[in-house]
């Protein structure tokens, strides 16, 4: 079972957007059993599958910790997880983020989005993970956004492609969908197709190496 975590210290960066969108584009392109877990108290991820029609992806309780969610995972032949989490540097994000094959970073193009960077890139490290940035919410002609990505690279690997801001990927986070299965044609489907497959090649071991912590 392959484990992707969701993480940034910055709340609102878009783990749980990304968490719905890529397994259920995981789940969609045939990966196997995919399944979700919510590590977050806020539940959002967890209110978005109660409004979902659909059975998949699978959803595990946490609600007695991520090792038994974990455990039951692989008791059910799940085979890519996604987990998301809470946005602080706490024990149970690092516990996440130590139990992922990749940790997926999602980074506004903010000054205080970027400035909170170091913090979550740090948990990370500390727990020598591959990691990959995903710049979310972006303005493509925006001034912000270039500097955005110049200050990424000194900190690690960014996808390729970065999801724009786009009405339908939050309009679906609240009705249980995703913005493909809101619109097959949309250009938020496109993007997020893109990214799973820059993902999927990551864990295909064709992405970054893990970041160990920089010597003091
Ligand atoms: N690319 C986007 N375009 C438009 N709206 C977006 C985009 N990404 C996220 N949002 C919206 O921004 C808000 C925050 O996104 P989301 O809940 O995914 O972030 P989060 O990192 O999980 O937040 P938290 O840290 O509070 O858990 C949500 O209302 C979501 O619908
Ligand atoms: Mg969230």
């Amino acid at each position: 079972m392959k484990v992707i975590t969701l993480a940034s210290r910055k709340g609102g960066a878009g783990k749980t957007t990304l968490v719905a969108h890529l397994a259920v584009e995981a789940d969609r392109t045939g990966e196997g059993r995919v399944a979700i877990v919510d590590l977050d108290p806020q539940g959002n991820l967890t209110d978005w599958w109660n409004a979902r029609a659909a059975a998949t992806p699978i959803f595990l309780d946490a609600r007695e910790g991520l090792d038994a969610a974990i455990k039951a995972g692989r008791a059910g032949g799940v085979d890519l997880l996604f987990i998301d989490t809470q946005p602080s540097i706490s024990p149970v994000a690092a516990q996440a983020v130590a139990a992922a094959d990749l940790v997926v970073v999602p980074v506004r193009a903010s000054p205080n989005d970027l400035r909170a960077v170091a913090g979550t890139v740090e948990m990370v490290e500390e727990a020598a993970k591959p990691m990959l940035f995903v710049a979310n919410s972006v303005t493509l002609r925006a001034r912000i956004t270039a500097q955005a990505a110049i200050a990424l690279s000194a900190h690690g690997a960014g996808a390729p492609t970065m999801l724009s801001t786009r009405v339908d990927y939050a309009t679906c986070l609240t009705d249980g969908r995703t913005a493909r299965e809101l619109d097959p044609k949309s250009k938020s489907a496109a993007e997020v197709s893109a990214l799973w497959a820059h993902i999927e090649a990551i864990l295909e071991g064709k992405g970054p190496r893990a970041r160990t912590r920089r010597a003091a």
